[in-house]
């Protein structure tokens, strides 16, 4: 089934205003996105924040289920509802018992957030923290991280693809070899959701970390973490409060039994429909089309720019997603990123410090990013390539 390109600009106002290519930095909503938060802060302000939230219950909800549809987890109570990617993985990360000794095993494009949260790790309880060797085209190296394992390797923990680039690691492979080890596997999907099929039970993760206003076209301050069923048992949460434990006497606490122990009791209601909405929007297109639309925009995009003499492409990985990164010679990406804001297109530059261990490798300047989406058209990146040097 192909995508009604016309429907879907037209459910997204911000077409009309820009040619918007930075869907990896925070992509356009579509219109069901912002009703879902409008409605539900006006609600708010006409009854009350609890009221308009006891009122709403039944699609508040619904998002879990919704979210649990996405990536084809087995429950509802696999999903916790969080403020971003980033508290979804720390909160995930910081669970894990870990002991001097223990190793991380994680890879070169690894995110800059995740990568500190390492080394406090390794400096606070010995763990160590090996990075895998990325293979000649640029992924995670599986034969060399099957190398890698023994029983000293609690977790493996792996941008599935990362901030800078086109690249897609090989998110089920790794989780084969976690598994035939007995070792944890936290995927981070904060730039894969929304823009292809995940199945966590195809992949074989143990915890996964997502956010809403990327690919899932989500608003901004919301993210998820999955948690498999068999492995919250053994996650104590880093910090939490009476939603996520319940106060049992004046001297004890229980920890709730589902993956809502990584969330705590106040809640942005709005976001979270907002969020309901976008997985629901990009269920009912269908994340096999989505994909296969970004593809095809993305491969133009990297055709086009390889044209031009002064370009060159930066994208590594056999498979490349949305993401499309590119220098210009001899201009500053800073700049380039302001002149084509000030003609109403929009692009990011992806800094070295985000994928330290991968820039320092490549010897990486910062580069320009352009992220393309399903509902881009071929007329924005004739816009874009007419923008540049
Ligand atoms: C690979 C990756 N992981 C995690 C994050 C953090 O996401 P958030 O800003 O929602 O916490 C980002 C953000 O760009 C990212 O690219």
């Amino acid at each position: 089934m192909s995508i009604d390109l016309s429907k879907v600009r037209r459910d997204t106002p911000g077409t009309q205003k820009v040619c918007h290519f930075n869907n990896a930095g925070s992509a356009l909503p579509p219109k069901p996105v912002i009703d879902a938060q409008i409605a539900h802060l006006e609600l708010e302000a006409a009854v009350g924040g609890y009221e308009a939230a006891d009122q709403e219950i039944k699609r508040i909800e619904a998002v879990y289920d919704s979210i649990a549809d996405l990536i084809c987890a087995d429950s509802r109570d696999e999903i916790a509802i969080v403020e971003n990617a980033t508290v979804a993985w720390d909160m995930a990360f910081y669970s894990i018992p870990l002991q001097n000794g223990d190793r991380i095993l994680t890879s070169e494009a690894e995110y800059g957030a995740n990568f500190v949260a390492f080394l406090q790790t390794a400096k606070r309880k010995g763990v160590i923290v090996d990075v895998v060797p990325s293979t000649e085209s640029g992924e995670l190296d599986v034969i060399a991280l099957d190398a890698m394992m023994d029983r000293t390797v609690k977790l493996v923990a792996v941008s599935h693809v990362p901030t800078n680039g086109g690249l897609i690691n090989p998110a089920p492979a790794i989780g084969q070899i976690t598994k035939a080890h007995g070792a944890l596997y936290l995927l981070d999907a904060c730039q894969s959701i929304g823009q292809m099929p995940i199945n966590v039970r195809e992949i074989g993760c143990d915890l996964l970390s997502a956010t809403g206003r990327k690919y899932l076209r989500g608003p901004r301050g919301i993210g998820f973490l999955y948690a498999r069923q068999q492995i919250i048992q053994m996650l104590e949460p880093p910090i939490i409060d009476h939603y996520a434990a319940e106060w049992t006497s004046p001297t004890t606490f229980m920890l709730r039994p589902d993956a809502r122990r990584f969330e705590n009791w106040e809640n942005n209601y709005a976001a979270k429909l907002g969020l309901g909405a976008a997985v629901d929007y990009a269920l009912a297109i269908g994340l096999e089309p989505i994909w296969e639309r970004i593809q095809e925009l993305a491969i133009k995009l990297r055709e086009r720019l390889s044209e031009r003499p002064n370009i060159k492409v930066m994208d590594i990985g056999s498979q490349n997603c949305g993401i499309v990164t590119f220098v210009v010679d001899g201009e500053c990406p800073y700049k380039i990123m302001q002149q084509l804001r000030d003609k109403g297109i929009n692009i990011s530059v992806s800094d070295p410090s985000s994928t330290l261990i991968d820039s320092t490798r490549r010897k990486l300047p910062p580069i320009l990013r352009a992220s393309v989406h399903y509902y881009n058209d071929e007329g924005e990146i004739d816009s874009l390539l007419d923008a540049l040097p």
